[in-house]
């Protein structure tokens, strides 16, 4: 199979993780889930003592940096995030890392410290990576672009639910503030704000099942790349 890349971006609670890691496997190819490395920065800066408005002062977060190591691994298809030496699992999935998260990754060297390891996966590998500058600053080359977005509603109620899944105790409200929050915060920093490439196909999926979702971008891969995705 030709080397491919495709670029999901989108705000939070779109879907791009689920969806993009099943539409990896149908293709055969790696799932990049960048924002687990904007979570795992978040989860060093929380460890060691700063609050979320720290955590944005570029002053405060890169004499850190220089102490952080993250290795990629990938394990039966599934990403693993090693924090200096430590898997973090799920760690970085609360609600609290969420913000922390988008804290750094306004922090221009904070994007710099990540920018070469997710260039370097696309670069060895065929990839759906999904994240906030996919398309417009680590991967403007790829061959699909796709932005995926959905209602608020629709995003907080799917992020609900996970959290639910999981066990996490949480309430609808709060959800859907915080998203609101994190995304008016990462869509308008100044370093690689969230938003469309310009040769992005907008995805607004809040009328579409899991499965419709998936079948849409495998279609699109298909026209662009003429890859094709294997069945179910
Ligand atoms: O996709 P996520 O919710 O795990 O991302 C967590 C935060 O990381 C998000 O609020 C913004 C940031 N992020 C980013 O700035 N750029 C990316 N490519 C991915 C995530």
């Amino acid at each position: 199979m030709k080397k491919i890349a495709i670029a999901i971006d989108g705000p939070g609670g779109a879907g791009k993780s689920t969806i993009s890691k099943a539409v990896a496997k149908r293709l055969g190819i790696i799932y990049v889930d960048t924002g687990a490395l904007y979570r795992t920065v978040g989860y060093y800066a929380r460890e060691n003592g700063l609050s979320v408005e720290d955590a944005k002062v570029s002053d405060k977060m890169s004499p850190l940096l220089p102490n952080i190591s993250i290795e990629i691994e990938y394990v039966e298809g599934t990403q693993h995030v090693i924090l200096n030496g430590e898997d973090l699992g799920d760690k970085i999935r609360e609600p609290d890392i969420s913000m922390y998260a988008s804290a750094v990754s306004s922090v221009p060297c904070v994007r710099a410290f990540l920018l070469a390891a997710q260039k370097d996966l696309a670069a060895k590998n065929s990839v759906i990576m999904d994240g906030r500058d996919i398309g417009t600053v680590i991967l403007p080359e790829a061959e699909v672009k796709v932005f995926m977005t959905a209602t608020n509603e629709a995003r907080a109620e799917r992020r609900y639910k996970e959290l639910m899944a999981k066990g996490v105790k949480a309430n609808f409200e709060d959800v859907l503030r915080e998203l609101i929050e994190r995304d008016t915060a990462d869509s308008t920093r100044a370093a690689a704000p969230l938003k469309p490439a310009h040769d992005a196909i907008i995805f607004d999926n809040s009328e579409y099942d899991f499965d419709g979702s998936v079948e849409y971008i495998i279609k699109i891969v298909y026209e662009k790349t003429g890859v094709k995705a294997s069945e179910e």
